[in-house]
């Protein structure tokens, strides 16, 4: 028996030895049992960490989405898969089931087929939280089209560099998208970034708001008319597990976004066991994470592993604080939701209104809660268990990663004792361990390090997109024959882990992971400014905030400094979008440097979070005069 259902401690610490002991056996029993499978496996796994080449259940062929709709068909048909809430509490939410689901799949794989989509082809797809946002993932995956799923967040240009990068032929978006009281022009934002796209030949939009929009005749199509007409069979696509299921972007600390590609046969099986286990979920529950599909927990946590269970998955389409502060918990109450997955930035924000949002709601419903983004910081942690879990729903602390493709270290609720502001315990099958700089990793408990992770797992992303050698360079060069994550954690007397956040030039906004490359290019684009460096510093409500020191081609008080940082908020906002601009922005005559030229931003992080006690030695700087100046305006 795989024990596919994990129930109690005991039974974790012995999976888990499993896991570690015989990982070909004990990942075959879990795959083998629990999924369907056209053609079984050749070699469950083959990996070399140096290449590094990565293969789970080689030679074994499936469809995913057979697995997430087909198979519930006999017994699940009539059971809602997905539960739609839209923006306006005044629209009535949507029940779809597992029958309507696999109609709503299969058309639209169809009418995808007729605009010439096959295998192997990219479709970009660039939709708010609206029930064709699932179904879009889905299609794309029933007839193997590789999905890449652009946030409706972010700009034309980050949309365009996206879309180019992986080449896609086609954009699925919508008219427009609600966000609380506002409309946003996202037919607008595609037609923008598209002006730079060869390669895309069709777009489909779905009505959404009711917009007038510009379609270009020949390129762009209304969705629903082809709907319409699409019949509701398609055969799915046999793939190899190893066949690429999407590309999803994730931000770097160098240079353009990182196309993440993660293949078919092991993102099912790990995305299915840890959702099962990592909530605890239960046939007739109800599950909702508040995350947006365009990030990897909404693919993982709303989507395939939800759907590979059998499982009822909320999609929410508005925001928390839409109409008041109170939705989430209204929607908790009005769904009767038992497991709900959210971010510590959505719970810090929550933590600050008047506690009778929460408290005039029925929560009883709530199992289990969930964290996930960035480390939970201790007072979040206490709120959402006081005021939310009412101390009976325990809270998992999700740690992942867009690579890994699931979750990595996590307590199991009702299984392993919660900690709080602790990710506690590896997940079966995965090995972390903590190095020290000189690369030697380090034993035993009380200790901390950069984490690593020793051995592969089935979800874990096989390449980036285009650029073999960078995922190299990113993941497995830092250390000998380890995956490098990019975050520093440390280990307990027990034994659980504790992620302390990025040893590199990835800060965490509010849950989203941003590269300070990016930003820092797009400020350079103003025409006034010849140089800045972007840190992060602590924010109450969004664990990081972003802070610039940008330097002026002219120096002197000839330019408005209000307006010039409206400016580089604009910029910034068309190049990258609105979830990167800078809550501070600090004009300074120099940036200090290493005697190679490297920005030392260890010293600007220090600053700006106002901890000058110690900056460390500044005598290597070539510039250390800079040091003062910027330490006297600093805001
Ligand atoms: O720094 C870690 C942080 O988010 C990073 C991954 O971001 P992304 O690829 O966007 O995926 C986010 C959702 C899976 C990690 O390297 N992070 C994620 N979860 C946690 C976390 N930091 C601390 N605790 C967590 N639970």
């Amino acid at each position: 028996m795989s024990n596919y259902h994990i129930k109690h401690l005991e039974e974790y610490y012995q999976v888990y030895r499993k896991s570690v002991r015989e990982p070909e056996n004990f990942w075959a029993e879990v795959a083998e049992e629990h999924f369907m499978w056209r053609k079984k496996w050749d070699k469950v796994l083959q990996w070399d960490f140096k290449k590094p080449e990565i293969k789970w259940f080689d030679g074994a062929q499936l469809n995913i989405t057979e697995n997430c709709i087909d198979r519930h068909l006999v017994t699940k048909g009539d059971k809602t898969a997905i539960i739609f809430e839209p923006n306006s509490p005044d629209e009535a939410a949507r029940h779809i089931t597992y029958s309507d689901l696999h109609e709503r799949v299969c058309k639209m794989a169809n009418v995808l087929k007729s605009k010439g989509i096959k295998k192997g082809d990219r479709v970009c797809i660039y939709l708010p939280m609206i029930p064709e946002l699932a179904v879009s993932l889905l299609a794309c995956a029933r007839i193997g089209a590789i999905h890449s799923v652009v946030f409706a967040g972010f700009s034309s240009k980050a949309l365009a560099s996206r879309i180019n990068d992986s080449e896609c032929k086609m954009v699925i978006t919508s008219d427009g998208s609600y966000r609380g009281a506002k409309t946003i022009d996202l037919k607008g934002i595609v037609d923008n970034g598209l002006e730079s796209c060869a390669t895309v030949e069709s777009v489909l939009v779905v009505n959404r708001i009711d917009a007038e929009i510009n379609m270009k005749t020949g390129r762009d199509e209304w969705l629903q008319p082809l709907l319409d007409e699409a019949s509701v069979h398609c055969a799915p696509e046999i793939m190899e597990a190893e066949d690429p299921l999407f590309i999803l972007y994730t931000s770097g600390s160098t240079g353009k976004p990182k196309g993440m590609v993660h293949t078919t046969g092991g993102y099912m099986v790990y995305s299915a066991y840890t959702f099962k286990n990592v909530f605890q979920y239960h046939d007739g529950d109800v599950y909702w994470c508040t995350a947006d599909i365009g990030w990897i927990t909404g693919h993982s946590y709303i989507v395939y592993g939800p759907l590979a269970n059998g499982a009822t998955t909320v999609m929410f389409e508005g925001v928390p604080h839409y109409p008041d502060f109170g939705r989430f918990w209204e929607i908790v109450e009005k769904h009767k939701v038992n497991q709900f997955y959210t971010a510590p930035t959505a719970i810090r924000a929550l933590g600050k209104q008047n506690i009778e949002f929460v408290e005039k709601h029925d929560l009883s419903s709530l199992k289990v809660l969930g964290s996930v983004g960035e480390p939970i910081n201790e007072e979040a942690w206490h709120w959402y268990n006081d005021n939310v879990g009412k101390h009976k729903s325990p809270i998992v602390d999700t740690w992942w990663q867009t690579e890994t493709g699931g979750v990595m270290i996590t307590p199991l609720p009702y299984v392993t004792p919660t900690k709080p502001t602790y990710a506690t315990l590896p997940f079966p099958g995965i090995q972390p361990a903590l190095l020290d700089e000189s690369g030697e990793e380090i034993k035993g408990n009380q200790v901390d390090g950069r984490l690593c992770i020793k051995f592969p797992w089935p979800s874990i992303a096989r390449t980036i997109w285009g650029d073999h050698q960078r995922y190299k360079d990113t993941y497995f060069s830092a250390f000998e024959n380890m995956y490098f994550t990019g975050d520093g954690a440390l280990r307990d007397e027990v034994g659980y882990y504790r992620i302390t956040g990025r040893v590199d030039d990835v800060i965490i906004v509010s849950g989203h992971n941003l590269g300070t490359a990016p930003i820092e290019d797009a400020i350079n684009e103003h025409p006034a400014v010849a140089e800045s460096a972007i840190v992060g510093f602590p924010h109450d409500v969004k664990g990081n905030a972003l802070y610039g020191y940008v330097t002026l081609k002219e120096t002197g008080e000839s330019r408005n400094q209000d307006n010039l940082r409206k400016e580089i908020n604009q910029v910034i906002t068309d190049r990258v979008g609105a979830i990167a601009k800078l809550d501070k922005i600090q004009f300074t005559n120099g940036l200090p440097k290493t005697r190679s030229g490297k920005i030392m931003r260890r010293i600007l992080r220090k600053i700006a979070s106002k901890d000058i006690s110690n900056l460390g030695d500044t005598s290597t700087l070539l510039n250390p005069e800079c040091v003062q100046e910027i330490m006297d305006g600093v805001l």
